[in-house]
């Protein structure tokens, strides 16, 4: 399947579940609304597309694998949300539209990212195929809510919010980066790895494989904050510098993060390649990332 087949699939999906389980929600229909509102805009789907392949690429099926990528999105647009609240980043625009509390309020969107949480918890376990044994379900639930809380993005966006106005050493960077963006696509990968049934030693390379592009995914973004424009990006651009933020690039400078992003890049394709893997869609992932880069 295609990068823009998936893409289009994950958004008829999320429409889907949104509007099965937001029937008859009266008077919490409006923090529904919140939830549905930045989980549907236009995001690129990169952690629920590489769910997906990985699943796909050790032979598991798609369409059962949905609700797993679906759930991530969701958990993705919870991070979101908090993210751009005033007490965090105080971003107004996200994925080219108003931010979440801009719309419906701070307390809304601060509710909304919370039932987001719960929300994708519980679409694993409804939508969990009957195939797949109990002890696999707990598993990857168990790595859904590691991941949204204070042992993965919590723990990531807490060091990234005291690392504000101050210089910190390298290890506090790359844990910043590890955790804040890197435990959802270890999550995703991994998730869709377990649900496939993949071994051990596979699940060991994959892991290393994750922990590569969280970081490489955060220097890219580092990069673009202080490259693209906020019409490029759909968020405004020179964020991280006007909030005083410790960055690959405020720490190494545009073009050592550069040299970073390239390398953790050549790293995953030694990787894949050990694995005897070739995928067209994270060749295009990488594509993509690597044209922002280059601007
Ligand atoms: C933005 O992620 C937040 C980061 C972790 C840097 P994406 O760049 O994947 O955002 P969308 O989903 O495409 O909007
Ligand atoms: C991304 O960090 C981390 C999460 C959203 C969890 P950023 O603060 O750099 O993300 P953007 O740039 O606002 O998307
Ligand atoms: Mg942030
Ligand atoms: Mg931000
Ligand atoms: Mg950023």
């Amino acid at each position: 399947m295609k990068f823009s087949e998936y893409k289009d699939l994950i958004q008829d999906n999320l429409k889907k579940y949104f509007h099965e389980y937001s029937k008859n929600s009266s008077y919490s229909s409006q923090v529904w609304d919140s939830m549905a509102y930045t989980t549907l805009l236009d995001g690129k789907r990169l952690r629920a597309i590489m769910c997906l392949e990985i699943a796909r690429l050790f032979g598991a099926s798609i369409d059962d694998a949905m609700p797993l990528a679906c759930s991530l999105e969701i958990m993705h647009a919870y991070s979101l949300i908090h993210d751009d609240l005033p007490s965090m980043d105080n971003d107004d625009m996200r994925r080219g539209k108003p931010s979440n509390h801009k719309v419906y309020g701070e307390a809304i969107a601060t509710l909304a990212g919370d039932a987001l949480i719960s929300f994708g918890a519980q679409l694993i376990i409804d939508k969990m195929p009957k195939y797949i044994s109990p002890n696999v379900t707990l598993d990857i639930v168990r790595d859904y809510l590691i991941c949204a809380g204070a042992k993965g993005i919590v723990a990531g966006q807490c060091a990234d919010i005291n690392a504000e106005n101050k210089k910190i050493d390298i290890e506090n960077l790359k844990y910043i980066h590890k955790y804040k963006t890197g435990a959802l696509f270890k999550c995703a990968i991994l998730m869709g790895a377990k649900f496939a049934n993949v071994d051990k030693e596979i699940l060991t390379k994959l892991a290393l494989y994750a922990d590569n592009f969280g970081i490489l995914f955060q220097v890219y973004d580092d990069i673009i904050d202080c490259t693209l424009t906020t019409d490029e990006l759909g968020k405004t651009a020179g964020k991280d510098k006007l909030e005083n933020k410790m960055t690959y690039v405020s720490v190494y400078g545009l073009e050592e993060a550069k040299n970073i992003f390239y390398s953790l890049i050549d790293k995953n394709h030694g990787i894949l390649s050990s694995l005897n893997i070739k995928s067209e869609v994270f060749d295009n992932i990488y594509n993509m990332l690597i044209e922002k880069v280059k601007r």
